[in-house]
């Protein structure tokens, strides 16, 4: 339902994204992985029309993210909960209000006490019960985290986009943060696509693992396939992060 037929990207001279396929599997965490700058964040915001591939395909849930007008970039936008990395939360306004934005715009349906009532539960689901009158900015980082989830899973998307959970977090908020995660998946279903570096957190959190580098997707499989990679880059990128084994035993992988 959500797919990448060679996708080409370039800004300028700069070629990002040169020729990605990809289909994500529904109902798993997929997280992409790659150095800084290697087009992650590119790669996502193609999937919410944010961007449009110079040539290729990006298909969401059927529709055509590089052709189709406007208003069907909408619609599926709203099947979408997105949690990026720059797309703060709104420092003037209040948790229940960040919140309840999305539910303002995505679910003209609910009325405000409807939306109290989704924010209350929310901010329960991940452990911020009755925070709805703080300001944001009284919030610590893993704090924020937290609500941007919380806004991310109000309008009960099929899909969150999460980028760089871990970013800027301690390891224990970190921690807690890919356990959010993985308790979002296992008990609602959703399916999370999630770009990180930080391969740590991502190897607990996922399923499936694809690995951009220089434009292009140099592995993808299972998380255990992906850690066994012969890829040269892959090991690279992987050592630096956790213990590979020289010899063919099993990798280690962390666990929560
Ligand atoms: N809108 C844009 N205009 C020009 N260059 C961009 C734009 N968005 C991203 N880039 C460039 O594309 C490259 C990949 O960026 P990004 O996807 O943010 O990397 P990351 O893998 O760290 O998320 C970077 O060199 C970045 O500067
Ligand atoms: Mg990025």
């Amino acid at each position: 339902m959500i797919r990448l037929v060679d996708v080409h990207k370039s800004f300028g001279d700069l070629v990002v994204l040169d020729g990605v396929s990809l289909d994500f599997e529904m109902g798993a965490t997929t997280a992409i992985i790659g150095p800084s700058g290697t087009g992650k964040s590119v790669l996502f915001k193609h999937l919410v029309g944010l961007l449009r591939p110079d040539s290729g395909k990006v298909e969401c849930f059927g529709v055509d993210m590089a052709t189709a007008p406007e208003s069907d970039l909408f619609s599926v936008r709203r099947r979408f909960g997105m949690l990026f990395q720059d797309g703060a939360l709104f420092d003037s306004m209040s948790v229940g209000d960040n919140i309840a934005f999305p539910l303002v715009h995505n679910r003209p349906d609910m009325n405000e006490r409807a939306r109290a009532e989704r924010v209350a539960e929310v901010l329960e689901q991940v452990e911020l019960p009755g925070i709805e009158d703080r300001r944001v900015s009284e919030l610590s980082g893993g704090q924020r985290k937290r609500v941007g989830f919380a806004r991310a899973i109000a309008a009960q998307p099929e899909v969150v986009l999460f980028d760089e959970p871990n970013s800027g977090l301690d390891p224990m908020t970190s921690d807690a943060i890919d356990e959010l995660i993985v308790r979002m998946k296992a008990t609602l279903g959703i399916t999370f696509l999630v770009i990180s570096h930080d391969i740590v957190g991502t190897l607990r959190v996922a399923d499936h693992i694809g690995m951009l580098y220089g434009g292009k997707l140099i592995a993808y499989g299972t998380t255990a396939e992906v850690v066994r990679s012969e890829h040269p880059m892959v090991r690279r990128f992987l050592k630096r992060n956790i213990h590979l084994p020289d010899d063919d035993g099993p990798p280690e992988l962390p666990r929560l």
